[in-house]
């Protein structure tokens, strides 16, 4: 008698297994996750593994043995692009490139493809979002030209991978792992188990040949990668495209890089002809910035090894309802409300009967503790209806008592304000005693201990 084919249920958003289909996963407890998958024949042939052949080496190496790794980065030929890789693609390794739908994964692929294919080797670009035509639409605003680039619109993985080794191209892309499907699984692209056997399939072939593969993911409503938190294991580098809609630029943020820096930032222009990159940020966020307005404070902030420079604006109006309401974009709402009572408590200022903003210009998002003092700074200004003073910047951490804290990396922070013009900059006196030698020339520094001290040295 033949046994009836099994199948499991798999929750979609862990990749846990249940036998039984539940309303919620019993494992990470997600609401109507799990789907039903077939459970996967096992391979002909007693004790050969499917992936028996990608196995290279059973013996341990001793570590002074090991050849250091073969030939350094590789240039996609978009600096910025470059710089969250951590200085270029490595060779053999496995990048994921996350995003809400539109805001230019695919435009961003295509130009790195493009320009790869000019200077270092031919590129299979496979998608299958969009077809062969709609990509060339687009590689002609973007200005591709003739380059070897290969486009595929194939969803099959195995496909793929065999054009792969018919092209032999020296940067593979994926658009995007969510489409891909193995014909080995019955379960639908997209589902746990498919992502995950792309995924493994693409990281054994990037492993063999030494091929870099970018893969496209899409994220879900809360912002977070879609599919199985195991895809995030898998890869070597997960890259975050961020940005707002309404905004031209964009922002590419690495969260996990076994090659380079973490938080590590790249930005971007959207333009009409693709993503321009911005070298120098800070003049970008403080381009529409009107110096002396009430409620603007210029901080120095630091993702990655990069410094720059943001607007921190705050609006402080009475409140005509009961309740005051107290809104924040671009930094944390607790952190408000954390230094809004920090404020009324020692430094005696009135808040409770109004509505206080603060947004961070041109949609950045900082969630570093050096923001506070900028954030003090700019709704005390913007309560008193006074301006900061002018060409000064600011930064550090307000504790609960008051006091300003010393934060990391400040002479990167003063280096960056001293180039953008700033002459005057309020920070931490922690940080003042630790500051380089020479950093006071090119500027005032007045070192601050508390809150209302920096108050004093900032609004006239
Ligand atoms: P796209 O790369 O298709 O996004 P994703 O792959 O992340 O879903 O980005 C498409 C958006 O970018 C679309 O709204 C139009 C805009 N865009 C430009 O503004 N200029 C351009 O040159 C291109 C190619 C796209
Ligand atoms: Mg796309």
């Amino acid at each position: 008698m033949t046994k009836p084919a099994r199948s499991v249920f798999v929750c979609q958003a862990c990749g846990a297994q249940a036998a039984k289909w539940m309303g919620r996963c019993a494992e990470c407890g997600a609401w109507n996750t799990l789907v039903e998958e077939a459970v996967a024949a096992p391979d002909a042939g007693p004790g050969v593994h499917r992936y028996g052949r990608f196995s290279t080496t059973a013996t341990a190496t001793l570590y002074a043995e090991v050849e250091p790794a073969r030939g350094g980065r590789i240039s996609t030929g978009i600096d910025e692009f470059d710089r969250v890789l951590g200085g270029g693609v490595v060779p053999g390794s496995l990048v994921l490139l996350g995003g809400e739908p539109g805001i230019g994964k695919s435009t961003l692929l295509l130009q790195a493809a493009a320009r790869f294919a000019q200077t270092v080797g031919p590129v299979l670009y496979a998608s299958g979002e969009e077809s062969e035509h709609q990509i060339k639409s687009r590689g002609e605003r973007l200005g591709v030209g003739d380059a070897p680039l290969y486009l595929l619109s194939e969803t099959c993985i195995e496909a793929v991978l065999e054009e792969a080794t018919r092209v032999k191209p020296a940067l593979i892309i994926v658009d995007s792992v969510q489409t891909v499907w193995s014909a080995k699984l019955q379960s639908a692209p997209g589902s746990v188990g498919q992502v995950r056997e792309a995924a493994t399939q693409l990281l054994f072939a990037a492993k063999g040949h030494d091929v870099p593969t970018v893969l496209v993911g899409h994220v879900t409503k809360d912002g977070s990668l879609a599919g199985p938190k195991v895809l995030e294991h898998v890869v070597d580098t997960v890259l975050s495209f961020e940005g707002e809609r309404h905004h031209a630029h964009r922002i590419v943020r690495a969260i996990k890089n076994r090659f380079g820096a973490v938080s590590e930032l790249g930005v971007f222009e959207m333009t009409g002809s693709g993503l321009r990159p911005v070298p120098n940020p800070s003049k970008l966020f403080l381009s529409e910035r009107a110096p002396g307005t009430p409620g603007s404070a210029v901080l120095c902030c630091v993702e990655g090894s990069r410094p720059i420079l943001v607007e921190v604006q705050a609006l402080v109006s009475t409140s005509t309802y009961g309740t005051a309401r107290r809104m924040a974009i671009g930094i944390d709402q607790h952190r408000l409300a954390l230094l809004l009572a920090v404020l009324e408590k020692r430094a005696g200022l009135s808040l409770g009967g109004d509505d206080v903003y603060v947004n961070i210009a041109g949609g950045m998002a900082i969630d570093e503790p050096a923001a506070d003092l900028s954030v003090v700074a700019a709704v005390a200004s913007s309560l008193r209806n006074r301006g900061l003073a002018p060409a000064t910047a600011v930064f550090g951490e307000v504790g609960l008592s008051g006091e300003v804290r010393g934060i990391p990396q400040a002479p990167l922070r003063i280096r960056e304000a001293v180039q953008m013009g700033f002459t005057r900059i309020v920070l931490p006196a922690g940080n003042l005693d630790r500051a380089e030698p020479g950093a006071a020339d090119a500027c005032e520094l007045i070192g601050v201990r508390t809150i209302g001290e920096a108050l004093d040295a900032l609004i006239a």
